[in-house]
């Protein structure tokens, strides 16, 4: 077989050193298009990690992302080195398997696993799949224990439960970071896995020096892959943030993963698929990537069998505000609750800028008791109220007597925003969150 492709490789370019072709399988590079590369006489699987020489005598590293007749498609993972046609290209170590476990706690790595924090490369005999292992759904626990995340609003109106899945949907900068900061420090868990991925460079050690206090540190992984960056490596980072976290809840960890944000990976996977020929769908995003949305947060969860859990919060970018966009959609539908944050609320102070009303915990039933569910009701309908007649009130339409839990509403608004608002380094427990919410909204 390696052979006859090899074989059909020489027909095409003329002598190649076969003797040199075997028994590595060295392929050769035959064309560059965009961002992707095809190489012939190299029947290497999917997934299956690269190396290409370039002119300069270097090698850059890519993966096999698809096939064209009997061309292979290879992602490299650098775009800026000089590459020239018939340049070799060989397979380069085993690729689907990510280090995992306590060696990599403190640290700062690359979608590649390699150490940005200038330490030493991280050694671990602990390995994990990059896509994860497929679990039997029966194996997933229920969500039934609230999860203390610092934050007052969420605490209270929209309880997060171990190994719960939660988007933060919002335009940009609304303060999508800034909750996760807060969340972070919050947090009671075991460990914390932060994907940063697409953002700006400067924000990656913004991040690290400011939402990283020591304590917290020592507990935490950071996969890091700023926005230049090519989309292979930014999918890939959001995957290994996962399999560190599913690796943790293995050894039965508590575990907190973030991914900041989940549309740069939905970007990422749009750039591929587009240069893989699929065809665009809704704002040009194909089919693939509503298919990668689900088989990540899916990964997230509870598993009965070791009782350790991973929670994730995936922040998701509503450009303009628009909360129809297909990727805010798509994690919607597959998360189990969403918190949005509105521009309105953050451009009158209030931060975090969480719009009660359209923000949802489904799995929030199960893990509060009926006095804290009531209270958490009662609020929301004070809340919706009056925000579904601001306008009336604003052109002075309505008469204060008429409706009694308007006038509840409008008489408690300031309550209810003081409820909301928390200063970004302050934390609030579970027991003091639910505490003020039921002195405040029982019935
Ligand atoms: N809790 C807060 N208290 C005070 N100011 C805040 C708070 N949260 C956010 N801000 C303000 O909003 C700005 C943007 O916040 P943040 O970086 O979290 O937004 P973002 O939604 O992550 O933005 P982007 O879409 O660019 O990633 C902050 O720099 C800060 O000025
Ligand atoms: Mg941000």
């Amino acid at each position: 077989m390696t052979r006859r492709l090899a074989m059909t490789a020489q027909q095409l370019l003329g002598p190649i050193d076969l003797a040199q072709a075997s028994p590595r399988r060295i392929g050769t590079l035959v064309a560059h298009e965009g961002i992707m590369l095809e190489v012939s006489g190299f029947p290497q699987p999917l997934g299956s990690n690269v190396r290409i020489k370039t002119a300069a005598g270097d090698y850059v590293n890519g993966e096999v992302v698809g096939f064209r007749g009997h061309r292979s498609l290879v992602l490299p993972f650098d775009t800026n080195l000089p590459l020239a046609t018939g340049a070799p290209v060989e397979p380069h170590g085993a690729s689907s398997m990510v280090a995992c476990g306590k060696a990599l706690l403190g640290r700062i790595i690359d979608a590649q696993g390699n150490p940005l924090d200038g330490r030493p490369p991280v050694k671990s005999p602990f390995q994990w799949p990059l896509a994860g292992r497929k679990v039997n759904p029966l194996r997933r626990g229920r969500v039934t224990k609230p999860l203390n995340m610092g934050v007052r609003a969420i605490n209270g109106l929209l309880t997060v439960g171990e190994g719960q899945r939660v988007a933060i949907v919002a335009g940009s900068g609304v303060g999508k970071s800034v909750l996760m900061g807060q969340m972070i420090a919050g947090t009671e868990c075991d460990v914390i896995v932060v994907g940063l991925i697409g953002e700006r460079s400067r924000e990656v050690s913004d991040f690290v020096e400011t939402k990283l206090p020591p304590a917290v540190r020592k507990k935490s992984v950071v996969v890091a892959v700023p926005a230049d960056h090519p989309p292979l490596l930014r999918l890939r980072a959001a995957m290994r943030a996962t399999a560190i976290a599913e690796a943790f809840r293995q050894e039965g960890k508590k575990v907190l993963l973030l991914i900041d944000s989940l549309t740069r990976v939905a970007h990422a996977q749009r750039e591929i698929g587009l240069t893989l020929g699929e065809p665009p769908t809704m704002k040009g995003y194909p089919p693939s990537v509503f298919a990668l949305i689900p088989s990540l947060c899916e990964r997230a969860g509870i598993d009965r069998q070791t009782g350790g859990s991973v929670t994730a919060l995936y922040t998701v970018l509503a450009d303009g505000g628009d909360i129809e966009d297909p990727v805010v959609d798509s994690a919607r539908a597959i998360v189990d609750g969403h918190i949005i944050l509105s521009r309105t609320l953050a451009e009158q102070g209030v931060y975090p800028a969480i719009d009660v009303a359209r923000s949802l915990s489904r799995t929030m039933v199960d893990s509060v008791d009926p006095d804290h569910a009531a209270a958490a009701a009662r609020f929301r309908q004070l809340w919706s109220a009056y925000e579904e007649n601001r306008d009336l009130m604003l052109m002075g339409a309505y008469v204060a007597g008429s409706d009694p839990i308007l006038d509840e509403a409008i008489r408690r608004h300031p309550d209810q925003l003081a409820f909301v608002k928390q200063p970004a380094g302050a934390q609030v427990d579970f027991q003091s969150s639910r505490q003020s919410l039921i002195e405040g909204y029982s019935a």
